[in-house]
């Protein structure tokens, strides 16, 4: 975590023949953000449509409330940095909203696991997304970094509503984490 919010100074840095150009860097930082923050919203969306009316609605409201900023971010910055946005969206759309329905189906506790579980694999991401952009994606790195304690603000929320209580914890929390990674993966470039 140390050096990570440092950032390179400029994007692209110490990159390899065959590595992705900056330019390239940028497209893909900002199509699986995009994508990831739609993700996220879903879920959070999925998890509301069931939790509604309990006691856990009003914390669920404030995560989903800090997504849409998120969002409405990155939605920005497809147009302005003319960037293709992801093809899968309607993957996400579905995806999303049936991780957060059925954990929380199965009670807060799954549910705020769920939170936990992706937070703390979105908060690895952008560690790595605001060490490789420089200087000359400040502003880029500077949502990014705002985010991630955002992010991790969520992951704690989670924690403290009983998130490691939840049935099967640990199966659950890794479940979702490796297809965090993946999603990421895929978004970077589909
Ligand atoms: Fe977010
Ligand atoms: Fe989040």
């Amino acid at each position: 975590m140390s050096e990570a919010g440092t950032g390179a100074r400029r994007t692209g840095e110490g990159r390899l023949p065959g590595d992705p150009t900056p330019r390239q860097m940028v497209e893909r930082v900002i199509r699986v953000d995009h994508a990831g923050e739609y993700g996220a919203k879903r879920i959070y969306q999925g998890q509301l449509a069931v939790l509604r009316g309990t006691k856990w609605e009003k914390l669920i409201r404030h995560m989903q409330a800090q997504e849409q900023v998120h969002l409405d971010t990155f939605s920005g910055l497809i147009p302005k940095r003319r960037v293709r946005p992801t093809a899968l969206l309607p993957v996400w759309h579905v995806a999303g909203f049936a991780l957060g329905a059925a954990t929380a189906l199965l009670g807060h506790r799954a549910a705020m696991a769920c939170t936990v579980a992706v937070e703390e694999a979105i908060d690895e991401h952008y560690q790595a997304q605001e060490a490789a952009l420089g200087e000359d994606e400040a502003e880029l790195r500077g949502h990014i970094r705002q985010f991630r304690a955002e992010e991790l603000e969520h992951r704690d929320i989670g924690l403290e509503h009983e998130a490691e209580q939840a049935p099967a914890y640990r199966l659950l929390s890794a479940a979702i984490k490796a297809g965090c990674k993946v999603a990421i993966k895929v978004s970077e470039r589909v």
